[in-house]
């Protein structure tokens, strides 16, 4: 049977320039240091506002490496397993999963060519670690051919969610499992903001039509024959603390004293000009109208052994 055609994307520009640096969020990630192996948000151990400083001392890349080391956590890889990292990204994750555990292969899929491109430069050979290009909604495997399937921070992107999920289910073999890390709606009731101001803004800037709610993930895991056996959420480890930190920044750039902090601790926001502090702060207030909106959650779906 062949597959009915991909459906479009409906952002308003290519999904490259979410990542480019050239967008005053990405711009201010890097400046933090994000990435640039790792493409997610990063995982905070300590949360709430007292923990703050604490959060803005230390550099993103850390956070984001603690983030991928406890989703492959919930894959629970076994000796000797081949693992698909769905939307790899610039391949950090597979990297993190073929030298912490003991996984026969590790292929990272990724959409855009820049990324398996800086993923294979990045990396050094190893064996059983492969990068290629493909499409998470029509993934370039064999049926069965998987027992591990790792999607870290990136279903927001994909305009039919439910044929990612068919997908991966079809790529697992029985008895593997599946751990989806993404943002879902609080409720499928807040769709109506999609088109608030701050949501089209946000949207744009991610290169995200809709969420799923984590109901709708659970419903389209049993449709393709996949149980959801753990749920948990990480709002208050990912969203908020990153959030925290987003208004931090502008606190301080709003004072001439803050500026001289923050060119302390985080020089490459230097050269920052007004416009762009303002830019970062209208970005900041349109995160912040999403935050309540949204959770964080990390899906566990496991394929039943055939018996
Ligand atoms: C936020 S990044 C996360 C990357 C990686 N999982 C990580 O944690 O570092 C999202 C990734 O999804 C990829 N992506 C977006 N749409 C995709 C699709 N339909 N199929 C495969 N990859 C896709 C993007 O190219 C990007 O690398």
């Amino acid at each position: 049977m062949t597959n009915p055609p991909l459906p479009p994307s409906s952002a308003s520009q290519p999904l490259s320039l979410s990542y480019d640096g050239t967008h005053i969020v990405f711009r201010l990630l890097r400046c933090s240091g994000w990435g640039p192996e790792l493409m997610n948000f990063g995982y905070f151990p300590h949360r709430g506002l007292l923990a703050l400083p604490a959060n803005m001392l230390v550099l993103l890349s850390r956070r984001q490496f603690r983030l991928a080391s406890e989703a492959i956590g919930h894959l629970d890889v076994q000796a000797g397993d081949d693992v698909i990292d769905i939307a790899c990204g610039r391949g950090g994750a597979s990297y993190i999963i073929k030298c912490s555990t003991k996984a026969a292969r590790v292929t990272g899929v990724d959409l855009l060519a820049e990324n398996i491109r800086l993923a294979k430069n990045m990396f050094p050979r190893l064996d059983g670690l492969d990068f290629v290009e493909g499409d998470a909604q029509a993934l370039p495997m064999e049926d069965a051919s998987v027992s591990r399937a790792l999607c870290c921070e990136a279903a927001f992107h994909f305009p039919d969610k439910a044929r990612f999920v068919r997908e991966a289910a079809r790529v697992l073999k029985p008895g593997g499992r599946l751990v989806v890390v993404d943002f879902v709606w609080t409720s499928a009731a807040f769709r109506e903001h999609r088109e608030h101001e701050f949501m089209r803004y946000i949207r744009d800037t991610w290169h995200l039509d809709d969420l799923f709610t984590a109901e709708e993930y659970r419903a389209a895991g049993e449709a393709a024959g996949l149980r959801l056996v753990r749920e948990i959420d990480w709002t208050d480890n990912v969203t908020r603390p990153l959030q925290e930190i987003f208004e931090a920044n502008v606190w301080l750039a709003k004072r001439a004293w803050g500026r001289r902090v923050l060119r302390d601790f985080q020089p490459l926001t230097r050269n920052f000009s007004d416009a762009e502090w303002d830019a970062v702060a209208y970005s900041a207030r349109a995160h912040r109208f999403m935050v309540p909106l949204t959770r964080y959650k990390v899906m566990v779906f496991d394929k039943p052994a055939i018996r």
